[in-house]
């Protein structure tokens, strides 16, 4: 298979090869990289629930009476109460009428999006939003129209000239992966309203991170109600895996119809949803762990600025500290890691060439040590790179 080789080569040549870093322990703050111990700053597991008691206690029960696998389809044998019961936690959860859940939520938004959308349609898409967006909308076969990052000006000149459509659709991560910033809410609902689109919002980053309570995006901009398809993970901040959407009720029914990555897979195993069920009522009881997330956000970001670092956003846990150069951002990431940091280097074609950063994410568990720690580390390496 000739052209495999060609294209590993090409891969190689081009600096674009990825390779699998290994993980001998868990999400913990404190864990094992590549037989490294390190200190975690590039987890999504925001909240730490993946290592909450409560967590584990619910996925053994699960097994214990459920068994370990669903067996089936949510269509055929595989719905168990137990998703009806996660999904109904979500809805609440979401302030929604109702909820469906996916296997992951790449899932939910390729299933989403092709269900709403296709040839008749047209789709106006953030260039920054997340691949399974990109594939979603690909998939569907409508006509996407891609505006700059953020660029609500932009996107109502698109708005105004698409003509001839059978309906159109607003998709937008809530909170930007790569960047760590929001999407401008408040105008893309007016945007929606104005030119009779449906709004579709990804709170991947933002399920039980935004808002008072953790719902996600539109709580943390008081627009409860008004974003008509809302997706998330629970692979993030929740703590176990799938996705979700949540939505109208009519909605609701008619992903289930429609959406064929939820008709066409094998339902997750319980221990999975029983997981996803516990953590959500630890966000509700215990809001406590919320806060401890953005005091840390807070006291790691203005510590690295402090230091000299720029950092491209500050509304979220996700702090991406710019370097610039794509070279010297392996480098930072790599003196790092000797270091016992780990945090990701992203350099193009993931993000625009120039804009290289080091991707670093905080976790509520994270101890005042552990952050001072990080900033130490950051400042020796920076230092020693002349980056500050
Ligand atoms: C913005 C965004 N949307 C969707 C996904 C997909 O979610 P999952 O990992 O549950 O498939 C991710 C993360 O991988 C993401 O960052």
């Amino acid at each position: 298979m000739k052209f495999i080789k060609e294209e590993l080569s090409y891969l190689e040549r081009h600096d674009l090869h990825r390779r699998l870093n290994t993980m001998y322990d868990s999400q913990a703050s404190r864990t094992v990289v590549n037989g490294k111990d390190c200190l975690l700053f590039s987890s999504n597991n925001y909240l730490g629930l993946t290592e909450h008691p409560r967590l584990k206690t619910a996925a053994m029960e699960a097994i214990d009476r459920w068994g370990t696998g669903a067996g089936g389809s949510r269509l055929t044998t595989g719905n168990l109460k137990l998703h009806e019961e996660l999904e109904n936690t979500i809805a609440r959860f979401k302030n929604a009428p109702a909820a469906i859940v996916f296997n992951t939520g790449y899932m939910a938004n390729v299933g989403a999006i092709t269900a709403v959308a296709g040839k008749e349609d047209i789709i106006f898409s953030d260039e920054l939003n997340h691949a399974s967006i990109i594939d979603g909308c690909r998939l569907s076969r409508a006509k996407a129209e891609i505006f700059p990052h953020k660029d609500t000006t932009a996107l109502e000149k698109l708005l105004q000239q698409a003509h001839g459509y059978r309906r159109r659709l607003i998709v937008t991560d809530g909170v930007f992966s790569m960047d760590g910033d929001l999407a401008p809410l408040p105008r893309l609902v007016e945007l929606a309203e104005k030119y009779n689109a449906l709004l579709m919002v990804d709170d991947a980053h933002a399920t039980g991170v935004l808002g008072r309570r953790g719902a996600g995006t539109a709580e943390h901009f008081g627009l409860e109600g008004k974003v008509h398809i809302q997706m998330g993970t629970l692979s993030k901040a929740v703590g176990s895996a799938g996705g979700y959407i949540a939505g109208s009720r009519e909605l609701i029914d008619y992903l289930r119809n429609k959406a064929r990555s939820f008709i066409f897979s094998t339902a997750l195993p319980p221990s999975v949803i029983a997981t996803a069920n516990a953590a959500f009522q630890i966000i509700r009881e215990n809001r406590q762990i919320l806060q401890n997330l953005h005091l840390n956000a807070q006291y790691l970001r203005s510590g690295l600025k402090q230091k000299g670092f720029s950092i491209l956003a500050e509304e979220s846990p996700i702090i991406p500290v710019f370097i610039g150069d794509a070279d010297k951002t392996m480098q930072m990431a790599e003196k790092l890691f000797s270091l016992g940091v780990f945090a990701p280097g992203i350099r193009p074609p993931t993000v625009p060439p120039g804009t290289s950063r080091v991707r670093v994410t905080v976790m509520a568990t994270h101890t005042r040590e552990d952050l001072d720690r990080c900033l130490a580390v950051f400042a020796r390496a920076g230092q020693e790179l002349g980056i500050v």
